[in-house]
């Protein structure tokens, strides 16, 4: 898969976790969401008495993705660039596997390097095991963290997710929000490969969800991330910003 922002996250892989924004990103994302994760899990047990079956595209290093694998039955985790998902197979594998609430269990994080662009993508795990080669599994919660400002045309991208989802399934997205020219200042110069977008209109992309065929559409600001724009001319070294960024919900029907 090659493009500017693949190279760009296979060159980032190795000191992804080093950067302390992208770890409070990661972490503010996690603490927005587990209510979501905890009520959608509740509903499931009760009904079947199974635990969510969630896919995150996009997932990096795996920052969310580890965070949420002790809460659900099992987690998915896709990612483009092969460097990112090496890193998230080393972490797996140094963790071991556990059976209690601290990490992932045998087989619970599943990671696939793929640029997901069709619901029945060989590469995602069957539906039904005793059937490999039949339809691929269908997904209770879908998550993406920081990757919708990377992704050139987000119909598709937004199309494929709801064909990902079992009937009554939620998305949960989120991204930085676009306020105004000075989000653009949310990465530093030298770091444009791959930014297709300076964060995310919020009305726009609430229309979008709509038109792709979500119901109970919800676009809110979750949190604020505040983050160094000390490379950007005309700022000072210890200069931050506040940047807002969008929770988008949506259900398949
Ligand atoms: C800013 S990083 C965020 C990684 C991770 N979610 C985190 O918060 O640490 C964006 C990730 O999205 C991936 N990516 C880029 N374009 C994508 C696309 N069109 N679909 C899915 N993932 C994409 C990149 O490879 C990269 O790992």
């Amino acid at each position: 898969m090659a493009s500017a922002g693949n190279e760009r996250f296979n060159n980032e892989a190795a000191d992804w976790d080093k950067n302390p924004s992208v770890q409070e990103g990661a972490r503010l994302a996690f603490d927005a969401l587990k209510p979501t994760i905890q009520s959608l899990s509740e509903q499931k047990q009760k009904s079947t008495g199974r635990g969510l079956n969630v896919l995150e595209v996009g997932c990096g290093t795996g920052l969310l993705t580890l965070r949420v694998a002790p809460l659900v039955e099992s987690i998915v985790a896709l990612d483009p660039a092969h460097g990112m998902i090496d890193a998230l197979k080393a972490k797996i594998k140094n963790s071991g596997t556990s059976d209690d609430s601290g990490g992932p269990r045998e087989g619970n994080v599943v990671p696939i390097c793929q640029l997901l662009t069709d619901p029945e993508d060989s590469l995602l795990p069957p539906d039904n095991m005793n059937d490999p080669a039949g339809r691929r599994r269908k997904f209770d919660l879908i998550l993406s963290h920081l990757v919708m400002h990377h992704v050139p045309d987000l119909r598709p991208f937004l199309e494929t997710l709801l064909g990902s989802l079992t009937p009554g399934g939620r998305v949960f997205l989120t991204d930085f929000e676009d306020f105004g020219p000075e989000a653009i200042k949310f990465h530093p110069p030298t770091k444009l490969a791959g930014v297709e977008r300076h964060g995310i209109p919020r009305s726009w992309i609430e229309d979008l969800l709509k038109e792709v065929g979500f119901q109970d559409v919800k676009v809110s600001v979750g949190w604020t991330l505040t983050k160094s724009i000390a490379a950007w001319e005309g700022s000072q070294p210890g200069d931050t910003f506040g940047f807002p960024f969008l929770v988008c919900e949506g259900m398949r029907p």
